[in-house]
């Protein structure tokens, strides 16, 4: 996938699967800015590592709830890096509990990051790729969104308010040459399942085709796709990498 020359932001950069997805776009060509928000070494290595491929990188610390940081961030990096092509919002967090005991701290918490946070950093590049006549969104959601999971309305909830907002921003960015999709993972082996019951990941495995959970990689390779012009008809879409979990 040739994406020299772009410049890519992707969101929580420091773990998991958006560490994949920033290695994988600067394998591929493109310069990156990551976010972190806690895990400050580990995004100072990742952007080691790309810059170690000869592309330009950043570390950018940010809580990507907060609506004027975000648009300050946008901002710092269009200055430093003279433009900006790509936005991943990958960024997110779970914190389950029953309906019945879920608490509304429990709830703004994970609808904050993982909705508002999406919503943020779409509506600090919208002018620009808008202007711009091009630009590449990608936000990461779940297979969560769309068949629910016990225990995770707050998440499920904002991840399929991720869907919503993908396919009306497709509409909007769409005469712009925006493209404007979801990627919805499975269960993938990140420190995000670190504190799920044995059991339950096992569950999950034995739902696959393959009874095997994903690696992050599995989603930055998808990721980087529908970053290119390969991908270029490509957009309001919702595409599943799980192995078959949801089917
Ligand atoms: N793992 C799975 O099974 C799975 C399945 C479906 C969807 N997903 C989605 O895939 C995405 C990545 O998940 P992951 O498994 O890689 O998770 P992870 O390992 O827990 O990493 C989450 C990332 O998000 C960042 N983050 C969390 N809250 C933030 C905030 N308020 N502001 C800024 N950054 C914040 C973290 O930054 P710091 O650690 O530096 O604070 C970290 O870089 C998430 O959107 C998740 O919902 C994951």
């Amino acid at each position: 996938m040739d994406l020299e020359g772009k410049v890519a932001l992707v969101t929580g950069g420091s773990l998991g699967i958006g560490t994949a997805i920033s290695l994988d776009l600067a394998q591929n060509g493109a310069d990156v800015a990551l976010t972190y928000r806690r895990h400050e070494e580990e995004a100072k290595a990742i952007a080691e590592q790309i810059k170690a491929m000869g592309r330009r990188a950043k570390e950018c610390k940010i809580d990507v709830s907060d609506f004027g940081e975000v648009q300050n961030l946008v901002n710092q990096v269009i200055e430093e890096f003279g433009h900006l092509d790509i936005l991943v919002n990958n960024a997110g967090m779970n914190w389950d509990g029953v309906i019945w005991k879920m608490t509304e701290e429990q709830w703004d918490a994970v609808i904050s990051v993982d909705l508002k946070g999406t919503f943020n950093f779409i509506r600090a590049v919208a002018p620009i790729f808008k202007e711009q006549k091009s630009g590449k969104i990608v936000n990461v959601t779940s297979i969560n969104a769309m068949r629910g999971r016990f225990g995770q309305s707050n998440y499920a909830a904002a991840k399929a308010g991720t869907i919503g907002l993908t396919k009306t921003v497709a509409k909007e960015l769409g005469r712009s040459r925006v493209n404007v999709n979801a990627v919805a993972p499975g269960l993938i082996e990140t420190d995000m399942i670190k504190s799920m019951p044995e059991e339950n990941k096992q569950k999950s495995r034995a739902e696959t085709v393959f009874d095997c959970l994903g690696q992050p990689e599995d989603i930055a390779y998808l990721v980087t796709f529908l970053c290119s012009e390969k991908a270029k008809h490509i957009t309001g879409e919702v595409i599943k990498v799980d192995g078959g979990q949801y089917i």
